[in-house]
Formats: structure tokens, C-alpha cells, sequence
């Protein structure tokens, strides 16, 4: 299912905690490509390691909506995707941005938006907004600033139409749920790669990707669903801030905990860019 080869494909969002720095480490440790079927990710947030992989047979989930819908509007209409990209890059300007990011503001006329305008929406927004962070307030509405960026590449037109044909042409299930639902099926021919909102003791660094946070609880619910896996024999791989807490609920029989480095560019303190101590979290030995 991962044939192991380099992949051209490449993300078409700018994600937070985006794993393109942390590739060549993941790649190091996961299985031997030939002994899993179906490869499982189920925060794929933009999809760094799967677009890598670009298995055969893939599960891939995350519980953000809009992200979902715009994976399968690239798969199901990408020259459609494509001619609205069209006309936000030729609007383009500060005031336009404000206009597109506003249409959530009215419940009523976004839900009329179809999936192919409310995934030009969220790649547009993704990629002329501050940052390219998604972030939404505790009503669910994005409120990310403009970005100011003089010359945004809105889309990258021909990525597009290769993950749509990527998509096509392999097993792929997207589905929107909660990450221990889009594992339910895992079996021990499987591999699931978790990469969850990473933890974060003191609240500072950006972990805001929805109205609902990801917790302590959520930490070890995660944990628990892990245990379970090991138990199924699924091989799992889960990488997450090197933190005390962190190595105390992977301080469990079978689990490898492997330390790694990472540069980040999203970080709510600017100060704080740069290199972080991250661990990958391994619960099986070939
Ligand atoms: C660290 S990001 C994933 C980064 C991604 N692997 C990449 O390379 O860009 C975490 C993702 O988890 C999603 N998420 C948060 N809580 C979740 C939950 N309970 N179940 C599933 N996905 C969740 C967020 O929407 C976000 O996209």
C-alpha cells in the first residue's frame, strides 16, 4: 500500500503543525511498507505525511469541516475548485478578503455556499490570511486578519488537479469525524499515523484550530485509543511537544518514545520560532 517511493504530490494548505519539517524523521520510523494494507491518519489537517506516502489504500479524517469538504471537492470537481480559485485570486485586495471571510457571518447564505465555494473559500482564505493559520472564534466563525501578503500564490493549479487524480485513482475514504470513530476499522494489517493539536502546559502556543480545544482529557483519551490499537495489534505512530506530560501517559509497555527536533513556523509567540523538542511515540519493533 506505501510503495516507499518519493511522492510529488504536496499539500495545498498551510496547516498548523504542518510535518514537512519533520518528514525525514517519520519516514525513518514507520513500518515496513509491504506488511500494511491501509494507512490511517486521522488528523490529517494538510496531509504533509500523506501526501508523501501517497498510499494505495487510505483512511484519512479530521474533525474540521470545511477541511474535509474542500478534500472532496478537489476529488470530485477539481476544474470547478479551480475556475472559483480563479476569480478570488483575480479580486484579490484586503477589502475582498474581509468579504470572503465574512460570508460565515450569515448562517443563512453560507449554507447555500456549495462544497466547491466553501473549499475556494477555505483555500483562499488558507493562503492570503495571516499566517495561513485557521483559526475561528467560539462561535465558529474565522476571524484570522488579512495577511498583507503582496503576491499570494492562491493556488497552485496543477498540484490540484494531481492530488485530484491521486484521490481518484486509489482507495480513498475522507471522512469528518472524531479521531478514535475514523480508527474504528483499523485492523492488524493496518497503520495509523496520529498527529494530534499538540499538548501545550502553558496555553501559549497555538492549539486553536476549532471552537473546541484539544485538553489534557483529549490527551489521554488519545492515549487510551492507542492502548487500545496496540492491543489489536494496529501498528500506531504519534508525534507530540516533548513535554513532561507527554512522556508520562506514553510511559507504557511497548511504547518506543523517540525524541526529535523540528523547526516551526507557527507559533503564537514570535519569539518562540525555531527549533522545539518534539517525540514521536512508536508502538511496535519490526
Ligand atoms: C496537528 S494538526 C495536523 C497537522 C497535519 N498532520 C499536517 O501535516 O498538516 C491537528 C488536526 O487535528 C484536528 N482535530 C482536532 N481535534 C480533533 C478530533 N477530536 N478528532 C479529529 N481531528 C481533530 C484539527 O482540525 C487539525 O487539523
Amino acid at each position: 500500500m506505501m510503495t516507499g517511493n518519493d511522492s510529488l504530490l504536496r499539500p495545498c494548505l498551510k496547516w498548523a503543525g504542518g510535518k514537512r519539517q519533520l518528514l525525514s524523521e517519520i519516514k525513518r520510523h514507520l513500518p515496513v511498507p509491504f506488511k500494511v494494507s491501509t494507512y490511517y491518519e486521522p488528523f490529517v489537517g494538510a496531509g504533509a505525511v500523506f501526501f508523501a506516502l501517497e498510499p494505495e489504500k487510505a483512511v484519512i479524517s479530521d474533525s474540521n469541516t470545511q477541511l474535509i469538504l474542500t478534500y472532496r471537492a478537489i476529488k470530485e470537481d477539481v476544474e470547478g475548485l479551480i475556475e472559483i480559485l480563479r476569480g478570488h485570486k483575480n479580486h484579490h485586495s484586503e477589502q475582498y478578503y474581509y468579504e470572503i471571510r465574512n460570508l460565515d457571518r450569515d448562517t443563512e447564505t453560507f449554507n447555500h455556499l456549495s462544497g466547491i465555494e466553501k473549499a475556494a473559500r477555505l483555500i483562499y482564505l488558507n493562503k492570503t490570511c495571516y499566517n495561513g493559520l485557521y483559526r475561528v472564534n467560539s462561535r465558529g466563525l474565522f476571524n484570522v486578519p488579512y495577511g498583507n501578503y503582496k503576491n499570494p500564490a492562491v493556488f497552485d493549479e496543477t498540484m490540484l488537479q494531481q492530488i485530484s487524480v491521486y484521490l481518484n485513482s486509489n482507495d480513498i475514504s475522507i471522512t469528518n469525524t472524531d479521531f478514535e470513530d475514523a480508527v474504528s476499522t483499523a485492523d492488524r494489517n493496518s497503520f495509523i499515523y496520529f498527529d494530534p493539536p499538540y499538548h501545550s502546559p502553558d496555553k501559549k502556543n497555538f492549539t486553536g484550530y476549532q471552537s473546541q480545544g484539544f485538553g489534557e482529557d483529549e490527551q489521554v483519551r488519545l492515549r487510551d485509543v492507542m492502548i487500545r490499537m496496540t492491543e489489536r495489534g494496529v501498528k500506531c505512530l504519534l508525534s507530540n511537544s516533548d513535554t513532561g506530560f507527554v512522556r508520562e501517559i506514553y510511559r507504557h509497555e511497548g511504547f518506543e518514545i523517540i525524541p526529535v527536533q523540528a523547526k516551526r513556523a507557527i507559533n503564537s509567540d514570535a519569539a518562540g520560532r525555531g527549533s522545539v523538542g518534539e517525540v514521536l511515540v512508536r508502538n511496535w519493533r519490526e
